[in-house]
């Protein structure tokens, strides 16, 4: 499927926005889905429309098929074991689960949660929450002026203390890329876990979390040409099966009697409640659709956008926050407000992010509050890029 055909599988970008045409600049907020995965949803929500591993019925078997379908995509994607794929709603809900989880059970006062500088909030709060909680110690590792994590800065952070690092694995950002098994190699070697926030490398990078060393990679469907309200947490499964459940109830239990609960195995034991059957068969969709896609020839169309994305933000005389490798530019426009800057955008056409985007700390340490991000997928292209490149000159135009 080349660049073309990959832009004709999505019919969300057949629409106008204010009467142009749609460019849409902010898949690292969300991705559009292609044809292929709303089918897929539709086709779940009336042939398996029964609750899945609650039922003997047709309805109920063939949602259980697809659902373990789906597992057995995610974990091929990811080249793990499908017993160690746990659905849950996103990232943020997967990282939540670990701190909940894991984290209560095996951090105490005294030791220490490592996270990095340009983490999502969603990657920093629920290691504040915990460490507070636990009479833990957050150190937070510096990353340069490009956003890059300073390896010595983290040598000097880790000692036996620490039992978690948790890092991005492409900051939603700075668009950069960390080097993950090495941080791996240095967090086992004091004895820590390595939790990498995948949000945003999914739908750029090929994963293999055996050889990135982690220990737990969690992702988002809805990043990924899924569905929102899809998500998963890959965790080796010797420490899922260590793992006491996060949230508990049906599903997750193999007996239960007035007093007590025995718990399944892993992955069931950490998905309490009826799961959003349609979207995780929407998600094990847009993973068949990434895996059929050339990988290659989408990572060089990407690379070809994003680096025309970087000109023509230089071109309007914009500032890049940090040096982006993959899937975001983050930049300010002179004084201009980021709000400013997409309002105008989003007149001509261009769907850009403004704000924080949910990751302040970085922010402040390139000395803004806020910035206005460009972010591509799979379908992007050059016609989106020149369609910013005027909005920007219209910008620039109103605000002289
Ligand atoms: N985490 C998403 C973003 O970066 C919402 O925009």
């Amino acid at each position: 499927m080349d660049l073309t055909a990959r832009r004709r599988a999505f019919p969300a970008l057949d629409q106008r926005a204010h009467g142009q045409r749609l460019a849409y600049l902010d898949a690292a907020a969300t991705s559009l889905q292609p044809r292929v995965v709303i089918d897929a949803v539709v086709d779940a929500a009336l042939h398996a429309a029964g609750n899945p591993g609650r039922g003997v019925h047709l309805l109920a078997e063939a949602a259980s098929v697809a659902l373990d379908d789906a597992r057995h995509e995610v974990a091929r994607f990811l080249g793990a074991d499908a017993d160690e794929v746990v659905f849950t709603s996103g990232t943020t809900a997967s990282i939540n689960l670990v701190a909940d989880a894991w984290g209560r059970a095996n951090l105490g006062p005294g030791d220490a949660v490592i996270a990095t500088e340009l983490e999502h909030h969603s990657n920093l709060v629920p290691w504040q929450r915990l460490c507070a909680e636990r009479g833990a110690e957050l150190r937070i590792a510096p990353v340069d002026e490009d956003g890059r994590i300073d390896l010595a800065a983290l040598d000097a952070l880790l000692d036996s203390k620490v039992k978690l690092v948790a890092v991005a694995h492409v900051s939603n950002v700075l668009g950069t890329i960390a080097p993950v098994a090495a941080i791996a190699a240095r967090a086992h070697a004091v004895g820590a876990r390595v939790l990498v926030d995948g949000a945003q490398a999914v739908a750029h990078l090929e994963i293999d979390v055996r050889a990135l060393g982690c220990d737990f990679y969690a992702f988002s469907g809805h990043k990924l040409y899924g569905p929102p309200g899809t998500g998963v947490l890959w965790a080796r499964r010797a420490i899922l099966d260590a793992m006491p459940p996060w949230q508990v109830g049906g599903g997750m239990v193999a007996r239960v009697d007035r007093a007590h609960a025995r718990y399944r195995e892993p992955p069931y034991r950490f998905e309490a409640g009826t799961p959003n059957t349609t979207g995780l068969i929407g998600l094990g969709a847009a993973i068949r659709f990434v895996r059929s896609l050339d990988r290659a020839a989408v990572a060089a169309d990407e690379a070809r956008v994003h680096a025309a994305i970087a000109r023509a933000v230089q071109a309007a005389d914009g500032t890049i926050l940090g040096r982006p490798e993959v899937g975001v530019v983050s930049f300010a426009l002179g004084r201009v407000h980021p709000h400013d800057v997409a309002t105008i955008a989003d007149q001509a056409g261009v769907a850009l992010r403004s704000g924080h985007h949910c990751a302040e700390p970085i922010h402040h340490r390139h000395g803004v509050d806020a910035s206005t991000r460009a972010s591509i997928g799979c379908y992007s292209d050059d016609d989106d890029v020149a369609q910013l490149a005027r909005a920007l000159a219209r910008v620039r135009e109103v605000f002289g």
